[in-house]
């Protein structure tokens, strides 16, 4: 057998065993214990880093009740399945900053769909898996080391993974924090694209693998034109949106140069209860909620005034796969179409939290003063600026214009409003800064880290 020939039979068993457990309702550990074998080497048979001895077939196929060498016939596969199940294999999705807010949506998304999902996860001294939590030990859902500043690793994942689409979410995702990191970002964000392109290249996938790349309305940066579209000029205004740019050209240049079926998704800010806890909507909802309780004084931000299209990250994910299943390789804006300002997001949330703020005064004079509520906070400053907050160049008017993705892609920008966003995350962080209890002081030092500006 060839090396070639090998990996296939590898990968097909791999699926096969995959397909069984998740008709079982069996765990890998219950496996692993059938057969003998640690979790470990469980885990390292179904992600395809170990090939599949002789005898290693003969115990899964007993312990399985099926010969994993032939494809189990009439699989029950969960889940909406529409287009999915290709002569009776999974496909196989690979994605790229599976720990962060979108990759953790997303790889619910894939589940439900019926995919095998695997995500790239980078060693950090902190295992902060949080939003992937829930889903580790399903049998469809692996997690592989790898880095975005490492081609080895991202090639070496590629290949034991052999994915039919890869969504490369990794990023260095904070517009601020590319200030003070702006190597690592270019890095990253826009080498790390070039990584995962030439990667399927060199596995030899560039024929059958459809890449989405998570590219961004900071692209539009110092705005030339609103509301945006795919055909509004580009002018990137901080570190990372000019390492996003390079990534968004270089998908476009593999796309001409190499055929390759890749696409960028523009997409627009969207948020969610799992949001980074730095991102402006994050700190508000969760600063609104610490204030509402007691926990936190007064909440310091910058640029109030800046103005955003805010849409919530559950129905976002929903586009990138919509994205690759299109019949031909294209860039597309996601977006709501409607925008708000820092400061109404701000009302919006203290608000859902029984807190009436009203603004006065300008810059770095502006306060939000909450005039109806709790008796203790009436007459209270709770919202006020700080020059910590302000960026060195900031992108104040982003408003998207989703008409393509709309017409092409039906995707209905408006499932959730505006409203109802800062409702659901206000409603999550009341929940959470209630529950804390033990870790409230931890909490206390963060908004206090927060307000001086260390944490931004
Ligand atoms: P996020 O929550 O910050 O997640 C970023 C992910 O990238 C995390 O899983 C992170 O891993 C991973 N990552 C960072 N550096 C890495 C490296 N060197 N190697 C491997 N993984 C690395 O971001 P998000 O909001 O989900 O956004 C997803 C993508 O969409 C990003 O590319 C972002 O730039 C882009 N985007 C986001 C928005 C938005 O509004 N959310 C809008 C437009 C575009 P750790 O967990 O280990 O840090
Ligand atoms: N983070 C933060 N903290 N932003 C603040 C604050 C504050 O205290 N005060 C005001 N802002 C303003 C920022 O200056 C910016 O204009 C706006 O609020 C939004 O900031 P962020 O929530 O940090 O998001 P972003 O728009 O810079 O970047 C996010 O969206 C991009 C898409 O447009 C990130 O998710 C990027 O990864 C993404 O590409």
């Amino acid at each position: 057998m060839t090396r070639e020939e090998k990996a296939r039979l590898n990968s097909f068993v791999a699926k096969n065993v995959n397909l069984l457990l998740e008709e079982k309702g069996m765990t890998q550990r219950e496996l692993a214990e059938k057969v003998g074998k640690s979790e470990a080497e469980v885990s390292r048979w179904l992600t395809g880093r170990n090939g599949f001895s002789k005898t290693a077939i003969a115990r899964l196929s007993v312990a399985l009740g099926h010969d994993i060498t032939t494809r189990p016939v009439g699989l029950g596969t969960g889940g909406n399945t529409d287009n999915i199940v290709k002569h009776g294999n999974r496909k196989v999705a690979l994605i790229t900053g599976v720990t962060g807010q979108d990759g953790s949506y997303l790889s619910e998304f894939l589940l439900e769909k019926g995919y095998e999902v695997h995500g790239i996860i980078r060693r950090s001294s902190v295992d902060f898996r949080e939003r992937i939590a829930h889903l580790e030990g399903r049998p469809n859902f692996h997690l592989h080391y790898a880095d975005m500043s490492d081609s080895m690793s991202i090639v070496k994942v590629i290949d034991t993974v052999r994915p039919d689409e890869v969504y490369n979410l990794a990023a260095q995702s904070h517009v601020q924090v590319s200030f003070d990191s702006p190597e690592f970002t270019a890095d990253v964000d826009a080498v790390g694209v070039l990584r995962v392109l030439e990667a399927v290249r060199a596995c030899h996938l560039e024929q059958t693998c459809r890449i989405y790349q998570a590219s961004t309305s900071e692209l539009y940066g110092k705005v030339e034109q609103v509301p945006q579209n795919e055909n509004t000029p580009f002018h990137p205004y901080s570190p990372y949106a000019v390492a996003k740019l390079y990534g968004f050209w270089i998908v476009k240049e593999y796309r001409e140069a190499y055929n390759m079926f890749c696409c960028s998704g523009i997409l627009f800010n969207h948020e969610s209860e799992r949001r980074g806890e730095t991102f402006v909507t994050r700190k508000i909802t969760l600063a609104a909620a610490r204030i509402a309780q007691g926990h936190q004084d007064c909440l310091w931000l910058g640029n109030l005034s800046s103005l955003r299209d805010w849409g919530y990250a559950k129905d976002y994910v929903e586009c990138m796969w919509l994205i690759l299943q299109q019949d031909k390789p294209e860039d597309f804006v996601i977006a709501t179409g409607v925008q708000h300002s820092v400061r109404e997001f701000c009302y919006e949330a203290f608000k859902c939290a029984g807190i009436t703020l009203e603004f006065s005064g300008e810059g770095l004079e502006e306060k939000g003063i909450c005039v109806a509520g709790p008796k203790n906070l009436v007459g209270k400053t709770l919202v006020a600026v700080s020059e910590d907050f302000y960026r060195p160049t900031d992108v104040v008017n982003l408003w998207g214009d989703p008409t393509k993705a709309k017409a092409k892609l039906k995707w209905n920008p408006n499932k959730t409003s505006f409203e109802q966003l800062v409702e659901l995350m206000v409603k999550h962080d009341m929940a959470k800064v209630a529950g804390e209890g033990a870790a409230m002081k931890v909490r206390t030092n963060l908004a206090e880290y927060l307000e001086k500006g260390i944490v931004r």
